[in-house]
């Protein structure tokens, strides 16, 4: 009997959110050499987009502060994007000075949230974001942008898939191109993912959305490999070594390991191209430089 061939499924595309939403949460400050050595690092692996800071006010996120000298500092790949989060005009003037490759802007599905992430209601980051992306635009830049709590909030608890829909048509709306799904404190299930993936391939097209999964239940996995295999979904982000967390959103671990996504698509039969060696070893830099043992969280 012939042996069953696998289905040919399309190669997923990694966005490496380590350097930002894995850094942005760590309690100890991390110097500026241990964060350009680990970009530095993932630039090696083949991955091709990483993000590499944010420009947001300092005393909100006091980690990403130094964003603009980490951009001068790290040797770009040709081939690699290198992107960053962007909240308004004024972190777009350093950006487009830091020459990034792509904004970010962030907003959420779920008013409290957004009120104590960007201090903005959904409809007034909305409004904060046109001109932004407008002069991203003007600049040749693609602009992503960030939709949080798509599932769950920490403060108003589940959220309804029609409420993401309607934030993602709100972003596309001023000319956004590309979504960032989050489920921010890691809570969805793969039952949630199907119902939101059902709504949102016929709002948008499926090669604009991207899913951003933490994993503080550890299902981070198992929703990426269901939005891949029944939607076809192929954008993930992701965080080599497990790291991160929103300082915003109290009790949510790190997003999906960067290395655990790479093995998992390649056990289903693609391979995103990504060097788990290379992975493995940017993660042991990055933890030594943390000062403490791969894949632990940070003292409370
Ligand atoms: P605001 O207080 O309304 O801003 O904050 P403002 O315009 O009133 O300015 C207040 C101060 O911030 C002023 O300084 C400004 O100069 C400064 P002061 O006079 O007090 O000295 N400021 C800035 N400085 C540098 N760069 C800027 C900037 N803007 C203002 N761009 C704001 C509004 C959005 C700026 C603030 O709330 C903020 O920076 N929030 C950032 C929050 C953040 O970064 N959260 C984490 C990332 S989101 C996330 O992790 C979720 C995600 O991973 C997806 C998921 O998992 O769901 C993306
Ligand atoms: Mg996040």
């Amino acid at each position: 009997m012939e042996p069953l061939k696998p289905p040919v499924r399309p190669v997923p595309r990694l966005v490496e959110v380590g350097p930002r939403d894995g850094l942005q949460n760590e309690k100890i400050l991390i110097s500026l050499e241990a964060k350009v050595a680990f970009i530095d690092a993932l630039s090696e692996t083949g991955l091709k987009e990483i993000e590499a800071g944010s420009f947001v006010n300092p005393k909100s996120v006091p980690q990403m502060a130094n964003s603009e000298v980490v951009f001068a500092r790290i040797k770009r790949k040709p081939g690699v994007l290198y992107s960053a989060l962007v909240p308004n005009e004024m972190g777009l003037d350093l950006a487009l000075r830091c020459k990034i490759d792509k904004v970010s802007v962030f907003t959420a599905a779920s008013e409290t949230f957004n009120q104590k992430n960007i201090k903005a209601s959904i409809k007034e980051s909305i409004e904060r974001f046109r001109p932004v992306v407008l002069r991203s635009r003007q600049a040749k830049l693609p602009v992503r942008g960030y939709v949080s709590t798509a599932f769950w909030c920490p403060f108003e608890g589940q959220v309804k898939p029609e409420k993401v829909v309607e934030v993602v048509k709100m972003l596309s709306g001023i000319g956004v191109g590309e979504f960032s799904i989050g489920d921010t404190i890691g809570k969805a299930s793969p039952d949630e993912v199907r119902k939101l993936l059902f709504l949102l391939c016929k709002a948008v097209p499926k090669e604009s959305i991207f899913l951003h999964f933490h994993n503080t239940f550890g299902r981070a996995v198992a929703n990426a490999i269901v939005a891949w295999k029944t939607f076809g979904i192929t954008g993930f982000d992701a965080s080599t070594g497990g790291v991160g967390g929103c300082p915003y959103a109290p009790g949510a671990t790190g997003n999906v390991a960067t290395e655990s996504l790479v093995s998992a698509f390649k056990a289903a039969g693609s391979d995103p191209g990504i060097d788990e060696a290379k992975l493995k070893a940017a993660a042991v830099k990055l933890f030594s430089f943390l000062g403490r043992a791969p894949g632990t969280r940070p003292p409370k």
